[in-house]
C-alpha cells in the first residue's frame, strides 16, 4: 500500500488482521493458536467478557483497545471498530481482533471478516470454545447425551421480541435440547413462547450464568418456571439457557472433580473492561490535555444519560463551539459516543471515570496527565473559544496518585504471587488496604504487616532481620535512588533465607519500550526524581548485590512491573554498602 508523508512516498506492506475466539473467559480455555497470536500482536482489539490474564499475553508494546459495550446497554459500535481494523492493518500492524467464544458463532465476526474482504484487508478466522457449548458443559449438562437428545440447536433469544423475528418456534419444538444465548432478558417471553408451540411446560430448563468465572451460577427449574427462578437468583447476562431433558440428567454429573477452576478475578479485574486504555493515555500523554481538562471539571459525572453539547457549555459556562470540539474528541479517544440526542459516557469513561465510583482512576490520571500537560490550555480556550496561555497544571497529589495506582493493581500483583508456604509478609508502600483485601482473600491466615516510610512519622525505620517470608515493595523503589538503595538493603536483611522479595513499581521493562513507558520514563526525569528510572537489568545487578537470585519481571497492563526474587541461604546477612547509585536514568 503506498501512503503519502509530506512530499515522500513511503511503501508499507499492509498487515493482517486475526479474528480470534478467547473462548468463554478462562484463560485456560484459550487455544494454542490464541495465545501465540496474542503474544505477537501489534494491536489488540478485545471486547468486555476478556479476562486479564488473557491480554497479559500480550508483548509489552502491543496497542490493547478495549472496543466493548456493557451488556445490553448502549448501540453496538460496530461501524467504528470495521473501520478501526482496516485503519490498523493498513497502518502495517498484525491485528487481533479477540471476540468471546468463537468469532462466528453470535458474534458479528462474520461481518467483520465482510468488511475486511470488501476493503482488501488480508484476515483469518481463528475459531474458539463457544459459551453456547462451554456453559452447559460447566454445569455438568451433556447437550446429546445419548439417553436424552439427539439433535442439538444454538438460538439467539435476542430477538423472541420481535415482531420480525426469524426464529422458527414451530421448529423448535420437534428438537431436543435447545440452547439460548443473549436471553436473560427475554426468558419470560422465550419460555411462553415454547409453551405455545407446544413444548411441555415441565420441560427441564437452566440458566448458566458467567462459566467458568469467579461469577458462576446455575439456576435450574422447568419450563413453566425458569422465568421466576432466574429473577428470584438475581442472573444477569452473559448467561445461557438450555432447555431439554439433557438438564435433568445434571443430577449425576454436576459435581465432578474440576481442576479447572474459575481463576480469581476480583472486582477490579473482573467482568469490567480493562482500563489499560486510560492509563496508557495518562502515562504517554495521548489525548492527555482534553482528558485532564475533562477530569479536572468532573465532566464524566454528568454524561451518564446523553447530554448536549449545548447543555453541557451552559453547566460548566464554557463557550459553546469549543465544547463540542471537545467532546467530539473525547468521542474519538473511545470515552464518550454521540448521537442525535448528544454525547454520553462509553463504558470506560462510566466504570473508571467518574468521582464517586469504586473503581475510580480519576487520582492517578489527574496526577499523570497534570505532569506531563498543560490542559489550562484547553481550559482556557474551552471557555472563550480563543487559543488559551500554556501554564502548567497538577490536580491530584503524588500520594494520591502512588496511592490509587497502588491500591488498583494489588489484586494483579497478588493474583501473581505464591505465599502459600511464607512465613509473615511485610508490605512497604503504598496501597496498604488494597494489599491487605487481597493477600487476605487469597491467604486468609496469613500474617501481614503493612508501613508506608513515604508517609506519617515512620521514616524507614529498619524492620528486624531474618524475619519475614516475604516482603512486598509497593511503590518505592522508583521514587528516588538514595531511598531506594535504603529501603532494599533494609528488605533483603529483613528476609527469611528462601524469603521472596517482590517489588511492583513503575520500572523500565527491558526490551522494546512501549511508548508510553519511555515517555513516563522522560517526564519522571524531568520533573523531580533523579535517578528515579530503574531499568530491569539495574535493578537485577542490584538485587543480585544483595544476595537475591530467581529474578523475574512481568510487566502489567498499564505501565507497571512486578519484579520477584528469592534470597539464597546463606547470602550476605548484612546490608552491603554499593559504592554508587545502582539507579540510572534512560
Ligand atoms: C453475543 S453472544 C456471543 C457468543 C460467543 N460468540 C460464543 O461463541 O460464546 C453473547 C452471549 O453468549 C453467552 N455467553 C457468553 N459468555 C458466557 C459465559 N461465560 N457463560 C454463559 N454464557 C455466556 C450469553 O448468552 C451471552 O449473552
Amino acid at each position: 500500500m503506498l501512503s503519502e508523508v509530506g512530499e515522500a512516498t513511503v511503501l508499507i506492506q499492509p498487515g493482517k488482521v486475526y479474528l480470534v475466539g478467547a473462548g468463554p473467559g478462562h484463560p485456560e480455555l484459550l487455544t494454542l493458536k490464541a495465545a501465540e497470536l496474542l503474544k505477537t500482536a501489534d494491536v489488540i482489539v478485545y471486547d468486555r467478557l476478556i479476562q486479564e490474564e488473557v491480554l497479559a499475553l500480550a508483548k509489552v508494546c502491543a496497542e490493547r483497545i478495549y472496543m466493548g459495550k456493557p451488556v445490553g446497554k448502549h448501540d453496538s459500535r460496530q461501524a467504528e471498530i470495521d473501520e478501526l481494523l482496516v485503519r490498523k492493518a493498513r497502518e502495517g500492524k498484525m491485528v487481533v481482533r479477540l471476540k468471546g467464544g468463537d468469532p462466528f458463532l453470535f458474534g458479528r465476526g462474520g461481518e467483520e471478516a465482510e468488511f475486511l474482504a470488501e476493503h482488501d484487508v488480508p484476515f483469518e478466522v481463528i475459531p474458539g470454545v463457544s459459551s453456547a457449548l462451554a456453559a452447559p458443559l460447566s454445569a455438568g449438562i451433556a447437550v446429546t447425551h445419548r439417553d436424552a437428545a439427539s439433535s442439538v440447536a444454538i438460538v439467539t433469544g435476542h430477538e423472541a421480541t420481535k415482531d420480525t423475528s426469524r426464529v422458527d418456534w414451530e421448529a423448535l419444538r420437534k428438537l431436543d435440547t435447545l440452547i439460548f444465548l443473549m436471553g436473560v432478558h427475554n426468558i419470560g417471553r422465550i419460555s411462553q413462547e415454547l409453551i405455545a408451540h407446544g413444548r411441555d411446560p415441565a420441560t427441564p430448563a437452566a440458566m448458566i450464568q458467567m462459566a467458568f468465572w469467579p461469577e458462576e451460577k446455575v439456576v435450574t427449574g422447568t419450563l413453566g418456571s425458569i422465568a421466576a427462578e432466574v429473577e428470584r437468583a438475581g442472573i444477569g447476562p452473559p448467561a445461557t439457557l438450555v432447555v431439554g431433558e439433557v438438564v435433568r440428567l445434571r443430577e449425576k454429573l454436576k459435581d465432578s472433580q474440576r481442576d479447572l477452576h474459575p481463576s480469581e478475578g476480583g472486582p477490579r479485574f473482573g467482568s469490567a473492561p480493562m482500563p489499560d486504555q486510560l492509563l496508557r493515555m495518562a502515562m504517554a500523554g495521548l489525548g492527555s490535555q482534553v482528558l485532564g481538562f475533562a477530569l479536572s471539571l468532573a465532566l464524566f459525572d454528568h454524561l451518564e444519560e446523553w447530554q448536549s453539547a449545548t447543555a453541557i457549555a451552559r453547566r460548566f459556562d464554557l463557550h459553546a463551539g469549543a465544547t463540542a470540539e471537545i467532546l467530539d474528541s473525547l468521542v474519538a479517544l473511545g470515552l464518550l459516543e454521540r448521537a442525535a440526542e448528544g454525547y454520553r459516557n462509553l463504558e470506560l469513561a462510566s466504570v473508571y471515570l467518574r468521582s464517586e465510583v469504586p473503581q475510580s482512576l480519576r487520582p492517578v490520571l489527574l496526577h499523570q496527565l497534570g505532569q506531563f500537560s498543560r490542559w489550562e490550555a484547553v481550559a482556557a480556550y474551552a471557555r472563550s473559544g480563543q487559543p488559551g496561555q500554556v501554564r502548567s497544571g497538577q490536580e491530584a497529589s503524588d500520594s494520591d496518585c502512588c496511592e490509587c495506582l497502588a491500591g488498583f493493581s494489588a489484586p494483579a500483583v497478588v493474583k501473581r504471587l505464591d505465599l502459600a508456604e511464607k512465613g509473615p509478609v511485610l508490605l512497604l508502600g503504598w496501597g496498604g488496604e488494597a494489599y491487605r483485601a487481597a493477600l487476605t482473600r487469597r491467604w486468609p491466615d496469613l500474617a501481614l504487616e503493612i508501613r508506608n516510610p513515604l508517609v506519617g512519622s515512620d521514616p524507614l525505620a529498619p524492620p528486624p532481620p531474618n524475619t519475614y517470608g516475604a516482603v512486598v515493595l509497593s511503590g518505592l523503589v522508583a521514587r528516588s535512588a538514595q531511598e531506594a538503595e535504603l529501603i532494599l538493603d533494609a528488605s533483603a536483611a529483613a528476609l527469611q533465607d528462601d524469603g521472596v522479595l517482590v517489588l511492583h513499581d513503575a520500572f523500565l521493562p527491558a526490551g522494546v519500550l512501549p511508548p508510553e513507558v519511555v515517555l513516563g520514563a522522560l517526564g519522571r526525569h524531568l520533573t523531580c526524581r533523579p535517578g528515579g528510572n530503574w531499568s530491569i537489568e539495574l535493578l537485577s545487578a542490584a538485587l543480585e548485590t544483595l544476595g537475591l537470585r530467581d529474578v523475574r519481571a512481568e510487566y502489567l497492563p498499564g505501565g507497571t512491573v512486578i519484579v520477584t526474587s528469592r534470597k539464597v541461604r546463606n547470602g550476605p546477612s548484612q546490608p552491603r554498602k554499593r559504592s554508587q547509585t545502582a539507579a540510572a536514568s534512560r
